[in-house]
């Protein structure tokens, strides 16, 4: 079965063709990162228009670079949320065009099954083992941070989430905080290079004897240790990153700015080991715990090579080598349509059709699709 997938729930515009479920043909991901840089976070308002434009020219290449034509094309498959309502409508209506237009089935997408279906994806001719059930998942995105147990295809178990902050969110403010820009998990992976993560003692919520975690209070750490290292606004120093210039009717963020001798380094190696240690290790343990056969990482935060070694070491120390750990391709961890394509032909299988009446959900959760 090959499929067109459709992604615009947030700040990308993207389309994919993908066979079988597994095989990418195409993926094309149009960034909006430099128009909702200077806001420090995406704006719902401009992220819908952007879509409105790039939708066509989008899908069009995904189609071109993939060499299939029209009629190959066996369904059409679309995010239907969770995201941002005005993105989503963008993406469903030119879904819902291109089925009618081409009398094809359209498959509606939950956003979060998909980030786990990436894991069954590939680019390259020779397609790796898929995982084997029951899987143990940790979904980190930009916003949410759950904890599933996938028993078969489309059986999710809830096992625990975040209490207040999504990890992705987390590195966003995080990143903020310390003047390193937007989307803040890579900037903080790479400033993390140079820098030492034992050099500060920043604290961990173990929320011991559930499934669940909380980041809002690293955030508040954090935020107490930089403030006084601050210099005052308006002030720049060589080295620091200047704020950004304001553009439109939104909200442009003011970047703080650090004497370039802080140690912005160390500050942001111990900021994402906080994070990773407990995702880590509570994820190790409920993979015991459930007797999982293969934990896999999904979402934006699941391009952390930090998060990656550490799970797999602590999968490792716990359950043994008979307990697989898998992760995306880079290019499959973030916002993407190849894994709402390759998601659908698993939906399609069990028969999870819908009809022109499918609408979005921007607050969609797992356990209801
Ligand atoms: O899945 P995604 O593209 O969008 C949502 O569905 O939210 O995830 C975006 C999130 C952002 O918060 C971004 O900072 C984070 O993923 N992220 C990372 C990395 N790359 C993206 N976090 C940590 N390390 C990374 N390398
Ligand atoms: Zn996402």
């Amino acid at each position: 079965m090959i499929v067109l997938g459709i992604e615009t729930s947030c700040d990308e515009t993207s389309a994919a063709v993908v066979s079988g479920g597994r095989k990418v043909l195409s993926s094309i991901v149009s960034s909006q990162f430099e128009l909702h840089e200077c806001h420090g976070g995406v704006v719902p308002e401009l992220a819908a228009r952007r879509h409105v434009t790039a939708i066509v020219p989008v899908v069009e290449q995904a189609l071109r670079e993939a060499a299939v034509d029209h009629d190959v094309i066996d369904a059409i498959a679309v995010t239907q949320g969770p995201g941002l309502a005005g993105a989503l409508v963008v993406g469903m209506n030119a879904a819902k065009g291109m089925a009618y237009a081409l009398g094809r089935p359209l498959v509606a997408v939950n956003h979060l099954e998909a980030h786990i279906y990436a894991n069954w994806l590939c680019d390259s001719p020779e397609l790796p083992e898929e995982p084997v059930f029951p899987i143990l998942c940790l979904l980190v995105s930009g916003g949410h941070t759950e904890l599933i147990l996938m028993t078969g295809h489309g059986r999710f178990r809830h096992l625990g989430r975040t209490l207040d902050d999504a990890a992705g969110e987390a590195f966003d403010k995080g990143a903020r905080l310390l003047g390193l820009g937007f989307p803040g998990g890579p900037a903080i992976e790479d400033a993390a290079r140079k820098g030492k993560p034992h050099a500060f003692e920043l604290p961990r919520a173990w929320l011991t004897g559930t499934h669940d975690f909380s980041f809002s209070g690293l955030k508040t750490a954090l935020l107490r240790l930089t403030e006084p290292m601050r210099l005052p606004e308006g002030a720049t120093e060589s080295g620091a990153t200047s704020a950004t210039s304001p553009s439109g009717p939104f909200r442009t963020h003011q970047t703080p700015v650090y004497a370039a001798s802080s140690p912005i380094a160390d500050l942001a190696a111990a900021f994402q080991d906080a994070i990773v240690e407990p995702l880590a290790i509570k994820t190790a343990r409920a993979a015991l715990e459930f007797g999982a056969r293969t934990v896999v990482l999904a979402g934006g935060v699941a391009a952390n090579s930090l998060l990656r070694e550490r799970l797999r070491h602590e999968v490792m120390d716990l359950c043994g080598p008979q307990v697989s750990v898998a992760y995306p391709a880079l290019a499959y961890c973030t916002d993407n349509a190849a894994m709402v394509a390759g998601a659908a032909a698993w939906i399609v299988r069990r028969g999870d059709l819908v009809g022109w009446e499918a609408d979005v959900h921007p607050r969609l959760s797992l356990m209801r699709s």
